[in-house]
């Protein structure tokens, strides 16, 4: 007898229903690929949302993490610890900036961001006190706080959780003209998602980023680029801001930093920008420990190889090339940037749920979004070979 129906069933009863996952439950993983309770295997295509970027229990992580758990795993920053400078160091040369500040969830940096942004703009800027603002896009996703929440424009994420924080001015994604209007002499960031993930993989026209830069840096205005999701090697380049030739002022990092294993979050910036937080202005118990800074450590030398940002441009050159072929057949628009994809199925064919539950029982897990859209996001150690099987089964869904 099966062991999943029973075990989605004790999954489900005793927590809230915040999430609809898909009815497989997962008891061990390597590399790209999952076995199930029952010891089914499926070919991972979500990744944790880039969180698994360098697969499951990757040797050099697991090795980093075992190794870390028989000496020391916490300290709270009321202690320096031996992992924190290299961590911070090595990061902060991967960003190309002076300082970094980890925290743990892709949320807590957002908040860092946003915190740091109005403290920059009372104390460098000269805004004056309780009018600072910050102009965000449509369709943003930046997490689940009470504050980042106030300026989303997804229904389910925002309604029934006011009040809301003030000091948001939510712009069209990829209209410059727009974004630009909507500066003020009280705007203190832009701060924008480079590829909107959530959203549905949704890549902004070209040059867009690059005129973000641009009137953010004429109008004194920071640029706060939430890499969570995009960075990190996903796109085939360390940031997708890489990929327009864009330096924003703020990096927010999280997801694939904890190398799958631990939340581990960062904000990257120079001193001009970080140097305005002074001590008890901002932190996190567990922001920066031992275990975080020593598995994130070697995902940062992970991505200082530059490997995993060739393979995934690479790689990603066929997972475009074999998701256009089924343009047509059943998928109406695909959006590529490396190992990542965003696949609108024909609406009149199934939903993008039903899609993704059909691919499971072909052994292939991926996540629906916003109806009929499905993403794709194999972690950056997926073969060739496999990202033929996943197309293949996604072919063999849509024919039906
Ligand atoms: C772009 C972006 N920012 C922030 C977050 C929030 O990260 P977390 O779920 O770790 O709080 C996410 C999560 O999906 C994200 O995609």
């Amino acid at each position: 007898m099966l062991r999943t129906p029973s075990a989605v069933r004790e999954a489900e009863r005793h927590t809230a229903h915040n999430y609809h996952p898909l009815p497989v439950v997962v008891s061990s993983a390597e590399g790209a690929w999952l076995t199930d309770v029952d010891g089914r295997r499926y070919l991972d295509c979500l990744a944790g949302y880039s969180a698994l970027n360098f697969g499951h229990r990757h040797p050099q992580l697991i090795e980093a993490a075992h190794a870390q758990l028989d000496r020391l795993t916490l300290t709270s920053r009321a202690f320096i610890h031996d992992q924190f400078a290299d961590f911070c160091r090595e990061l902060a040369e991967l960003c190309g900036k002076d300082l970094v500040l980890p925290m743990n969830t892709g949320a807590e940096a957002v908040e860092t961001g946003i915190k740091v942004a109005r403290k920059w703009g009372y104390q460098v800027k000269g805004v004056a006190p309780g009018q600072a603002n910050i102009v965000v896009a449509e369709g943003n996703f930046h997490g689940r706080t009470t504050t980042i929440v106030s300026f989303s424009t997804d229904e389910d994420a925002r309604a029934d959780f006011g009040p809301y924080t003030p000091g948001f001015t939510v712009v069209p994604y990829g209209d410059l003209a727009a974004l630009t209007a909507a500066i003020d002499e009280n705007t203190v960031a832009v701060l924008l998602e480079p590829i909107q993930g959530e959203q549905g993989v949704v890549i902004p026209p070209e040059g867009y980023l690059p005129g973000v830069r641009e009137v953010c840096t004429e109008r004194n205005v920071l640029f706060i680029a939430d890499e969570i999701q995009s960075g990190l090697g996903r796109t085939g380049a360390t940031f997708a801001c890489d990929l327009e030739g864009v330096v924003p002022d703020m990096y927010l990092l999280g997801k694939a930093l904890g190398g799958g294993i631990v939340p581990v979050s960062a904000v990257a910036a120079n001193s001009d920008v970080l140097g305005v937080l002074k001590p008890g202005q901002h932190g996190s118990t567990f922001g920066g420990n031992p275990l975080a800074c020593a598995v994130a450590t070697e995902v940062v030398r992970l991505l200082a190889t530059g490997d995993f940002q060739r393979r995934s441009a690479e790689l990603g050159e066929r997972l475009k090339a074999g998701l256009e072929a089924l343009l047509g057949k059943g998928v109406v628009a695909v959006r590529v940037r490396g190992l990542w994809a965003g696949v609108d199925i024909d609406p009149a064919l199934m939903t993008g749920r039903q899609a993704c539950e059909r691919l499971m029982e072909r052994g292939v897990l991926a996540k629906d979004t916003h109806g009929s859209t499905i993403r794709l996001a194999p972690p950056l150690v997926i073969t060739a070979d496999e990202i033929d099987h996943a197309i293949a089964q996604l072919a063999a869904v849509l024919a039906g």
